[in-house]
């Protein structure tokens, strides 16, 4: 087995993993830092973000008190109030750090760098490059990072397993996707940035890779996951695709029509119409949708219409070529002309690693794991709460990388010896084992099967509104296919591009997560932010103003809970 060193370890290639990396190589070019990435680094899940980043540019015309209450409203008082507080303070500085680095945002006659509307926000806060902002921020972040000679970039290698020993991290097992090799990446300290597990589900914004894998792998070493039951679904997901037709369209003013040509959003929020937050304008689609206004049309799903026709063309081609690119390619449709068919679709996992405010790894007893960082959507750190407000994951991914960046490089300094002593080795020799088992094991389950069932089950029981009884077939089908992948078959027996075993462990970690996921909703008997259960339709504060905190033991899931950290904005009803 090859052993390799470096002085921090950064699990993910997208946003936050970039940001950390450069933030981490400032503290000193003298750390050697690896970034392990399962795709090549530049196809990260973050490239595909469209409508923005949000952030307090011009204090005066809005301030960071109001856009701490829109995310603390936003995330139905579920999110911690003093992250919050940091999240707002220093998303601006990080803004002005990617204009630093290359970011083309989109600015005004004047040289102002332009804000966009954006759901649950109260003005314009929402900075962005076109519709393609994370593509632009992640060719900055890119060239900044392989500018700099002490980061390292693994490109097509994925980690099976993360190595705690005495309550430190140890090291990552890693399989070099091109040659089969297997590796244990040694370091003082690591990161885990590695997004969602958003491909749970088969109708989703997200990309394929969007698998969960530094969740499930810190979840399977001992860390807790926190309120995984959170799921957030993006209204306007193209039809049939589940592409994302980003909340920006809405933020230029387009409109969300019935199967009758009425703004329905009149009916939910009628203050904010169809700026409402996410949670709220998803409902309010299915209801109508299940009240017998939806649109059955050519695609197979019911849906409503998002309409741009009254938009300038001028708007569309400078602040939204995409969507047009998009549904042209797609349905061959033009948005000037015709309406666009979407319905709700998985988009981001609210919940995530357990970290306080730091970024930093804790068990469910909140002791933290020595040398270990999550953050972005990895993470619950927890700013998000019940209902992430758009644009405000770009700034977390931003903010947090900067934050663990800098603490694992000073962690990293504080520790003399090359790399920690301990002996991992049989650890390491179980793990390379249990890849050889499965690999070599003739299985009578083919592991896309297993995957396809999974997503139907989640589309069905865990969408926008659930039950009682649909969680609970929830937990029991996803108990039954994790029995089912004990005799899971790898197909292809060989070592180079086995992109058949990566696809297996990805699903091995849906499974995990997806089990997390429906075990800790079906305990929360309240609808709070995007959790909404028919049977319990309020909220309820006096029982469930708290973080959900999931632990494996053995096989299976223990929940307890945690107060939700409250500073100066009391509960209210949500109303918009
Ligand atoms: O609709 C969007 O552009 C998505 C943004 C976000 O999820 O923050």
């Amino acid at each position: 087995m090859e052993y390799v060193d470096f002085d921090i370890v950064i699990l993910g290639s997208g946003i936050a993993g970039f940001v950390s990396a450069i933030n981490a190589s400032e503290v000193s070019q003298h750390l050697n830092i690896a970034i392990i990435s399962k795709l090549h680094a530049m196809r990260s899940h973050s490239v595909s973000a469209e409508g923005g980043i949000s952030g307090v540019l011009y204090p005066g015309e809005d301030s960071m008190d109001l856009h701490a209450f829109d995310t603390i409203k936003g995330s139905d008082y579920l999110a911690d109030q003093d992250a919050v507080e940091m999240l707002v303070k220093f998303a601006p500085q990080e803004i002005k750090f990617l204009e630093h680095i290359g970011v083309p945002w989109n600015r005004g006659q004047s040289g102002k760098i332009n804000q966009r509307a954006f759901g649950g926000m109260s003005i314009p806060r929402t900075v962005f490059a076109a519709d393609k902002t994370g593509f632009f921020i992640m060719r900055a972040l890119y060239d900044e990072a392989v500018s700099r000679k002490n980061i390292t970039i693994f490109h097509e290698h994925f980690a099976s397993k993360l190595i705690l020993k005495n309550g430190k991290f140890e090291g990552l097992f890693v399989i070099n996707l091109a040659t089969g090799n297997r590796k244990v990446f040694r370091s003082k300290s690591c990161i885990i940035a590695t997004g969602g597990a958003s491909r749970t589900f088969g109708f989703t914004t997200t990309s394929h890779s969007s698998t969960g894998d530094g969740t499930a792998l810190a979840f399977n070493a001992g860390a807790a996951l926190k309120d995984m039951e959170f799921i957030q679904f993006h209204p306007t997901a193209l039809v049939p695709s589940g592409i994302l037709i980003t909340e920006a369209a809405r933020g230029e003013g387009a409109y969300l029509l019935n199967s009758k040509g009425e703004r329905f959003m009149k009916d939910y929020a009628k203050a904010k119409m169809e700026l409402a937050p996410r949670d709220i304008v998803s409902r309010a689609i299915i209801t109508e949708i299940n009240k017998g206004n939806g649109i059955k049309g050519n695609y197979g799903m019911d849906h409503v219409m998002l309409d741009l026709r009254h938009l300038e063309k001028s708007v569309i081609d400078s602040r939204l070529p995409m969507i047009s690119e998009i549904t042209k390619k797609m349905l061959g449709l033009d948005p000037s002309k015709e309406p666009i068919p979407i319905r709700p679709a998985a988009h981001f996992t609210m919940g995530g690693i357990h970290t306080d405010k730091n970024g930093r790894v804790l068990h469910a007893n909140n002791n933290a794991i020595e040398g270990l960082w999550a953050i972005g959507e990895t993470a619950s750190v927890s700013v998000h709460g019940a209902n992430r407000l758009g644009s405000n994951s770009l700034s977390q991914c931003s903010v947090w990388g900067k934050i663990a960046g800098t603490e694992a490089a000073e962690h990293a300094l504080s520790i003399h010896n090359k790399h920690r002593a301990s002996d991992i080795t049989e650890i390491v020799s179980e793990e390379d084992k249990r890849l050889n088992d499965m690999v070599e094991h003739k299985g009578s389950k083919s592991p896309y099967d297993i995957v396809k069932v999974l997503r139907s089950i989640m589309d069905k029981h865990m969408y926008v509104f659930r039950t009682m009884d649909s969680m609970k077939t929830a937990v029991v089908s996803i108990k039954s296919l994790i029995k089912d992948f004990e005799d899971v078959n790898v197909e292809d027996k060989g070592t180079v591009f086995n992109t058949n075993l990566r696809d297996t462990l990805e699903i091995e970690n849906l499974l995990n997560l997806a089990l997390v996921m429906a075990t800790s909703a079906v305990s929360r008997t309240e609808s709070r932010g995007a959790h909404s259960v028919i049977e319990y339709p309020d909220r309820d504060d006096a029982n469930w103003l708290k973080h959900t905190i999931a632990q494996k033991k053995g096989n299976h899931v223990n929940l307890s809970y945690i107060p939700v950290t409250i500073t100066k904005w009391k509960p209210q009803p949500r109303q918009y």
